[in-house]
């Protein structure tokens, strides 16, 4: 079994690279070795959550056969979201949070959206319906995917936009290890942290691949990498394994050097 993840495309007319960026991720895909069951994308599908960005990036994943599988973020409209992508039977009522069970890994899409904020929230009606649907299939390997991140990144205008709700996330999860691994978008970094008696990875955007400067944690300090898809594979003799894979033919740019930003980018200051 194996299930791609993309994050954090950021579809945006005004600005087509985005766009541009995305189906090159999209391309990277239909070009792997193995093809993936299933893509999760980890929200930001959109900048503004306008009708026209979801046309575009419906468009731009026209070509994959696999079904995606999307959680909102919180430049996204979930209404317009669960209107284009209607979520699964068993989802909870009003949010794109539901179960997959069709693999040999249980998907679990949580919505961490708090609309017209940057920080996203767990509250109580969404961790019981989380603890409600692992104890249904305790024996199950699961993954967990949603927006943000349950972790502090160290880079303070990151964790200003951090996950309310994270301690009692990890309560549930204390009385449930077969989560395998929880995987988010959100912070456009790649980073790894222990969570109850589970792993964390943040899975880089396919927009903007950060690299923080943890001796500036009030600055953010912004470069452009090579962005990366996350491919989480599953056997019975390696467990859930995460590969990364390159996107592209990229080189480091410097955006922004902790002082000020360089004069052509292409493309706004950026936003998480
Ligand atoms: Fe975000």
């Amino acid at each position: 079994m194996l299930i791609a993840q993309l994050s954090d495309p950021h579809i945006d007319l005004e600005r087509p690279h985005k766009a541009a960026a995305f189906g090159e991720a999209v391309r990277h895909l239909l070009g792997l070795p193995m093809r993936p069951d299933a893509l999760i994308i980890t929200g930001d599908c959109t900048e503004h959550g306008h009708p026209d960005e979801y046309g575009e990036f419906q468009a731009l994943l026209r070509p994959l056969p696999m079904p995606v599988y999307l959680v909102p973020g919180n430049h996204d409209d979930r209404a317009e979201m669960l209107r284009r992508f209607p979520a699964p039977a068993g989802a909870l009522p009003g949010f794109l949070q539901y179960v997959v069970d069709d693999f040999a890994v249980r998907l679990i899409g949580l919505d961490t959206q708090i609309p017209g904020q940057g920080r996203g929230e767990l509250d109580a009606g969404r961790l019981e319906w989380l603890d409600a649907r692992l104890s249904e299939a305790p024996e199950r390997p699961t993954l967990i995917f949603m927006h943000h991140a349950p972790l502090k990144t160290g880079v303070q205008v990151m964790d200003a936009l951090g996950l309310d709700g994270s301690a009692e996330l990890c309560e549930t999860l204390l009385r449930h290890p077969q989560v395998a691994r929880i995987v988010t978008g959100h912070v456009h970094m790649a980073l790894t942290q222990r969570f109850a008696h589970t792993t964390v990875m943040t899975c880089p955007g396919t927009d903007a691949t950060l690299q923080p400067d943890l001796s500036q944690p009030r600055k953010m300090v912004v470069q452009y990498q090579p962005p990366v898809c996350l491919l989480h594979a599953w056997s019975e003799a390696t467990d859930l394994l995460t590969f990364t894979s390159l996107i592209g033919d990229v080189p480091w740019t410097v955006l922004h050097d902790g002082q000020t930003w360089a004069p052509a980018q292409p493309g706004a200051p950026l936003r998480s």
